[in-house]
């Protein structure tokens, strides 16, 4: 397997570069942009991995999952979709306008900003220090890498620079669906984007996601399989936001997309699969990246839509 993700990471290489590096946030415009690796946690047989597979980069919005999962966990399935609804919006991840009437919970999904910036509040903990230390630690634990921390300097970055999410989270406000203060609301979202990962943690977290929530490599259960399946549909439907049709097709399996350069990759009852390349598409998901895992998708024939 790793001299086949060799071989993907070759036949990928002109793609790497292409696309642009996150400049929103100051920060990740430092990124290397020739950077590339992948990892690969099959269900059966060794963890496999290639190019730069241990190189660190910040989650960014592949951390929307394990939000969802903490609120899930927390606060019920009920109440989260209530909160934030399931439906695709169609629209980049950062749009205001997903309806001309009143915001309520039905214009949005956890995947998009909005969505996870709502959904922080409905995680376990009296402050959002508290909040935000259950979801890294659990964030650890699914990653079974307990030495996880965040980015200061993007962290720090993005709280600076950060006024368009301020601005969502204000809608939010503005429409009743948060009460807790703006700023610690989002201090545990930009906290929780600034999580520094690997494409080995990525994967294995994506293993737990296709393992109906148990860990691939110790056989625990971690969480409830409906909390896998929910959180799979999402990212089916709006994991790679208004290119999630086209990842569909060109995929075929859940996936969750990071302005970091970060895929995290779910073959349901196969594999967890972690990707990275910093340029990114118009839409903020990785252009390598996203060729690596049709070429991966292609040779194991793993659309989930056959
Ligand atoms: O809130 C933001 O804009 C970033 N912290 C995360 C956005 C993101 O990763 C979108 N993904 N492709």
């Amino acid at each position: 397997m790793n001299v086949l993700l060799d071989d993907i990471l070759k036949e990928c290489s002109q793609y790497v570069g292409q696309g642009k590096l996150a400049n929103y946030i100051p920060e990740l415009a430092n990124a290397d942009p020739n950077k590339f690796g992948i990892c690969v946690i099959p269900h059966e047989g060794e963890i496999a991995f290639a190019g730069d597979y241990y190189h660190h980069f910040t989650i960014q919005s592949a951390i929307k999952p394990l939000i969802l999962l903490m609120a899930l966990f927390d606060s019920g399935w009920s109440r989260v979709h209530d909160l934030v609804g399931v439906e695709a919006t169609g629209k980049p991840f950062d749009a205001f306008n997903y309806s001309d009437q009143a915001l309520t919970g039905a214009h949005i999904n956890p995947m998009i900003n909005t969505g996870a910036i709502a959904l922080c509040t409905l995680i376990k903990g009296e402050t959002y220090d508290e909040k935000f230390n259950h979801l890294l630690n659990f964030t650890r634990k699914l990653a079974g890498n307990p030495t996880m921390e965040i980015d200061e300097a993007v962290y720090r970055s993005e709280k600076i620079t950060g006024n368009k999410n301020r601005a969502l989270a204000y809608m939010l406000k503005a429409y009743g669906m948060i009460e807790d203060p703006v700023e610690d609301v989002l201090d545990c979202y930009f906290k929780a984007c600034s999580i520094l990962t690997t494409c080995t943690d990525l994967a294995r977290i994506a293993a737990v996601f296709s393992n109906q929530g148990k860990d691939v490599l110790t056989g625990k259960q971690m969480f409830e399989p409906k909390y896998a399946k929910y959180v799979n549909a999402i990212l089916t439907t709006c994991g790679m936001y208004d290119g999630s049709g086209e990842f569909a097709l060109r995929v075929g399996f859940p996936a969750k997309s990071g302005v970091g350069g970060g895929i995290l990759g779910v073959v349901p009852k196969r594999m967890g699969i972690g990707v990275y390349s910093p340029a990114l598409d118009k839409k903020g998901n990785s252009v390598a990246g996203i060729h690596a895992l049709e070429m991966l998708s292609r040779k194991f024939d793993l659309s989930i839509f056959l």
